[in-house]
């Protein structure tokens, strides 16, 4: 039985019987206990950047397989995961804007996959929806025009009712766009522009990952760019961090340990107008941020911490993230401008509608989650948008404990209120396609359906819920 506490905190319904997708018919080992991963004892790596195959008129073409692979995660021990090409996490792709991108992958899994790209305006037929699936040994092309403004978007599974299975296990990885507003800027570039993959794991003692549905409980150890709690070396100058959550269900609320302020410049669709000086991150599932920390205020040998001020989970493990430890000197001629870019225009919205987000928390063994009391159905299409057309939406968090976030495809979506003020600048005050609904609360959201006619989903990004049927489907006629 679950408490009411940990339900409170982490806002799922009940355990689930674990999936042994990875080894079918094998008892499971134990649980390893995460007090037996030593803190800050490997370095985090740099995930390395996806090199093209070719480059034809400023088209850049890549293959990737999805395949399984083992990767080094636990100190001395080797992880079955699913991966972006052997990759764990997959490899960054860079994009600029107006030159296409165009991406084979080839299913070498034994289950379906989608390829979805989170953020991207792009044509339904390369978006990678929940029911779109390349099956077992298919192959499919997806192409990105990459028309809109810089953003760190990332590449993540959808297989409708596999993609929290498929995301947990290793398919995820980033995709920075980038234009000539934020190259124009003097932000820290280079070295000292870093890209973090924050997600939880539970292992068990063979040290294989162990996935259950709606897990929220044990997923206890924290894994960054695919190791856990590492350190890592910095110069006494300012860095830029790119920051994705990428759990399936985690809300993390990232500070410094000594307490000391940093500076936001980004979030999902890219750059803040201003920057926003802050003591604390909060990213929910699939939220990204991009934030400048300046270790110029620490003297060399000084170590400072990342931490986790949020639940569900024992603090001494999740409520750890990385350490930063000050190793050298170094020159520093980035700067974070006052004026980052300009939003753009919002018009006057023509269209309202409500979303209620809601699953059952009554505590029942299979609990379902459902938008405007409607499970999923991929038959169904639930709201008809105009071309064209700007809408208002309030959307709706309508559980007493569970939280939720809201996340729309094709558009990124401006949030004009939340609890009924309104968000002016702010780490909500940008291009925004994900956004946290703690229970009880309500945004307004604002955005413009333009680029592209189809159909396409919105869904709450606890991919968990979104499998237990909280995702719905808009068509833009
Ligand atoms: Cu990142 Cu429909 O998802
Ligand atoms: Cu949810």
């Amino acid at each position: 039985m679950i408490s009411r506490r940990s339900l409170l905190r982490a806002g799922a319904g009940s355990a689930a019987l674990a999936v042994p997708l990875l080894s079918p018919g094998t008892a499971r080992a134990a649980d390893l206990d995460p007090a037996t991963i030593a803190k800050y004892a490997v370095p985090m790596p740099r995930i390395p950047v996806q090199r093209p195959s070719r480059v034809v008129d400023g088209t850049a073409y890549y293959a990737v397989d999805m395949r399984e692979a083992e990767a080094q995660i636990l100190p001395g021990a080797r992880t079955r995961v699913l991966t972006y090409g052997g990759a764990f996490p997959g490899r960054t792709f860079l994009a600029a804007r107006g030159r296409r991108t165009v991406v084979s992958r080839l299913n070498s899994l034994h289950m379906p996959t989608s390829v979805h790209l989170h953020g991207a305006h792009v044509p339904p037929e390369h978006d990678g929806g929940p029911m779109d699936l390349i099956a077992p040994g298919a192959r499919r092309s997806y192409t990105y025009d990459n028309e809109q403004t810089h953003a760190n978007l990332w590449f993540h599974d959808h297989a409708h009712h596999h993609e929290s299975e498929h995301v947990y296990r290793g398919l995820s990885a980033f995709y920075l766009l980038t234009d000539r507003t934020e190259r124009s800027l003097p932000l820290p570039s280079g070295e000292f522009d870093v890209p973090i993959l924050l997600r939880d794991a539970r292992f068990d003692t063979d040290n294989q990952l162990v996935y259950a549905m709606d897990d929220f409980l044990n997923r206890n150890t924290i894994l960054v760019n695919g190791r856990p709690w590492p350190y890592f070396r910095v110069a006494a100058r300012k860095y830029r961090f790119r920051i994705l959550n990428s759990t399936n269900l985690r809300f993390f609320t990232l500070k410094l340990s000594d307490g000391g302020s940093f500076t936001q410049i980004g979030s999902d669709g890219g750059l803040l107008a201003e920057p926003f000086e802050t003591t604390e991150l909060r990213l929910s599932a699939g939220e990204r941020a991009d934030i400048v920390v300046d270790f110029a205020r620490y003297p060399v040998g000084h170590s400072v911490e990342l931490i986790n001020d949020n639940g569900p989970g024992p603090a001494e493990h999740v409520g750890k993230v990385m350490r930063f430890d000050v190793t050298r000197t170094a020159a520093d001629d980035s700067s974070v401008p006052a004026r980052l870019r300009t939003l753009p225009a919002l018009p006057a919205p023509t269209v309202e509608r409500t979303v209620d987000l809601r699953m059952d928390e009554d505590g029942r063994p299979h609990p379902r989650a459902y938008i405007d009391e409607k499970l999923y159905d991929h038959d169904r299409v639930d709201t008809e948008i105009r071309y064209g057309a700007t809408e208002l939406w309030t959307v709706r968090n309508v559980n007493r404990l569970a939280p939720h976030n809201f996340h729309m495809h094709l558009v990124q979506f401006r949030v004009m209120e939340r609890n009924g003020r309104p968000v002016t600048g702010g780490p909500e005050g940008g291009l925004k396609d994900t956004v946290t609904l703690l229970a009880g609360e309500t945004v307004k959201l604002q955005a413009t359906f333009t680029g592209h006619r189809g159909t396409y989903v919105y869904h709450c990004h606890m991919l968990d819920h979104s499998a237990m049927g909280m995702m719905a489907t808009m068509k833009i006629v």
